[in-house]
């Protein structure tokens, strides 16, 4: 909870400023639903991060999953995992605020370990990332001589030290179909090594790991968010395979975002993805019906303005992405390899 005190300061002659963000904010959010008495609310946190992030030279980053005042509010660049990677390491910036999940920020980190990188809520408890370490690979390999490990973006940098190429949901099926092998070790995502086996008729060893928030998608619950025929359903590979093999599309939320923006007015969508992405296409795309997932990452979404100003005016060390250099110089190889799909 926010607390009066703990609201920006804003000097008397910025007010008038204040009301123009009042206005731009709720040009974006009024189609969620947003009040402009909501929008006045957090107008303070979005105007003072704006102007914090310029004067201290950062840029943000957001992944779609974060809610619609961080992606609208004060992002300077909204993306998938695999796009985000990408710019972080285009961008001049030498700060990074990384608003998304742990080991997202640390893939940038990863890549460029001379950038500064800042989350501003740690979300250490992503159901993939947690569920594998670096000692259950080197075993993988013991097991499976030959096999090459392609490690899911949703791991810790031990786990990308140990592997040969990583992937996200947008260039997965690429980088499997690329590689000579027909067996290989896909880890940790249980559900999207099946889905990749299912695409690519390779044999797919995989790992017991799942996203809760995409393995919760039962086909209960996708016949209750499917309100008719015409409706088009794209489900994210993290889903269930029997859920991939109903819906009209599978990838990643890059290529949802391709997809809606080719939609025309008045088609009906259903993505079965996080519901902050449906949230960013609702705004972005007006025309398009989109209905909601209801599917909600605990751990995306524990960046919020509040930690955001927080950390932009005073990083703890918590906020701050270390790697151990070793293991990051190891883990240099998997991620840049993601990068060339
Ligand atoms: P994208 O790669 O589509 O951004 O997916 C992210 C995700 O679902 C993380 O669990």
């Amino acid at each position: 909870m926010v607390v009066i005190e703990d609201t920006p300061e804003i000097r008397k002659e910025e007010f008038g400023l204040l009301e123009e963000e009042v206005e731009r904010l709720f040009s974006k959010l009024h189609s969620l639903g947003w009040s402009r008495s909501a929008c006045e609310s957090i107008a303070p946190f979005t105007y003072k991060i704006n102007q914090l992030k310029k004067e201290k030279g950062f840029k943000i980053l957001a992944h779609s999953y974060q809610t619609a005042d961080i992606v609208f509010g004060i992002a300077d660049i909204v993306g998938d995992s695999l796009a985000l990677a990408k710019k972080a390491t285009e961008i001049p910036e030498k700060r990074i605020l990384f608003c998304g999940v742990d080991f997202m920020a640390e893939s940038v980190k990863i890549l460029n370990p001379d950038k500064l990188v800042l989350v501003p809520a740690r979300g250490r408890d992503c159901t993939l990332a947690d569920s594998i370490t670096g000692e259950d690979v080197k075993k993988l390999k013991e097991e499976n001589p030959g096999a090459p490990v392609v490690c899911y973006v949703n791991t810790n940098a031990d786990v990308k030290a140990e592997s040969d190429i990583c992937c996200t949901s947008a260039n997965a099926r690429r980088i499997i179909e690329s590689l000579e092998e027909d067996t290989i070790i896909f880890i940790p995502d249980e559900n999207m090594g099946n889905n990749l086996a299912d695409l690519t008729g390779k044999n797919i060893i995989t790992w017991p790991g799942f996203c809760r928030t995409h393995h919760a998608l039962t086909m209960k619950r996708l016949e209750g968010l499917i309100p008719d025929q015409e409706t088009k359903t794209f489900a994210h590979l993290e889903c269930r395979p029997e859920i991939i093999e109903t819906v009209d599309f599978a990838g990643g939320t890059g290529d949802m975002h391709r997809y809606a923006a080719k939609a025309s007015k008045g088609d009906k969508v259903l993505f079965l993805t996080e519901q902050g992405f449906i949230d960013r296409m609702k705004i972005e795309f007006p025309d398009v019906h989109f209905e909601d997932s209801k599917m909600i990452c605990i751990s995306m979404k524990r960046n919020d303005l509040f930690a955001t100003w927080k950390a932009l005016e005073k990083p703890t060390d918590d906020n701050i992405i270390e790697l151990d250099e070793e293991v990051r110089k190891k883990a240099f190889r998997a991620v840049n390899n993601m990068l060339k799909y």
